[in-house]
């Protein structure tokens, strides 16, 4: 099983790649073989909306950057974790750059282009510094429809209080992420 981690914060060491790296590090203690793409190793460019990808030879992406290596990884994975820190109460920008390149590949069902295919296993996952878990709930909800929307199995956690010291200093969380990558790997599928 291949599984391919995401972390769509600029901070290479924060809680955001902690969180994923933890996940993966589950995966793996089960068997599975992984990959972690970090936004800041790469040039990712927003989308331009030109319809490249709908038009002409439908070959994908017209833009020549690195989804050009992230695409066929995704691909080939059977599950994909994608990480975001929370900024001002929505993913991060680079984030929503990422998820916006994914139209070319994946299919809104709200889209008359693509047809429908099995859904994929993804992890969602977000740090927030603010400590109440109830506080973004009605955020995290629309996102985990969005990604059901683009055909994935979606499984959403969130790690909150990282403003009252690093995630992988908070007691147990350590387990339970590992825990999540385990299940990746054993469970049949994720709850849609
Ligand atoms: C620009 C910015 C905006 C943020 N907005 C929020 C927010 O709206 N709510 C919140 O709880 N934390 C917010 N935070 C805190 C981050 O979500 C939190 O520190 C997160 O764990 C950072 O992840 P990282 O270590 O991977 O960068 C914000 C941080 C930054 C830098």
């Amino acid at each position: 099983m291949k599984i391919v981690g995401f972390v769509a914060s600029p901070r290479k060491a924060g809680n955001t790649a902690w969180v994923v790296n933890t996940i993966l590090e589950g995966a793996r203690e089960r068997g599975a073989e992984t990959e972690t793409w970090h936004y800041g190793d790469l040039d990712i460019k927003p989308c331009q909306g030109c319809l490249g990808c709908k038009t002409g030879k439908k070959t994908g992406c017209v833009l020549a950057d690195d989804m050009r290596k992230i695409f066929p990884a995704l691909e080939s994975a059977n599950a994909l974790v994608f990480g975001s820190p929370l900024y001002m109460g929505q993913m991060s920008g680079q984030a929503k750059i990422f998820v916006d390149r994914l139209s070319s590949q994946f299919m809104p069902r709200f889209s008359p282009f693509y047809k429908e295919q099995a859904a994929k296993k993804l992890i969602v996952v977000f740090t927030q510094g603010n400590p109440d878990a109830g506080m973004f709930r009605a955020y995290y909800e629309y996102t985990k429809n969005m990604f059901q929307l683009l055909g994935f199995a979606v499984d959403l956690h969130t790690v909150v209080g990282t403003r009252n010291g690093p995630a992988h200093e908070q007691e147990g969380l350590c387990a339970v992420m590992r825990q999540v990558g385990a299940l990746l790997v054993t469970e049949e599928s994720c709850p849609r």
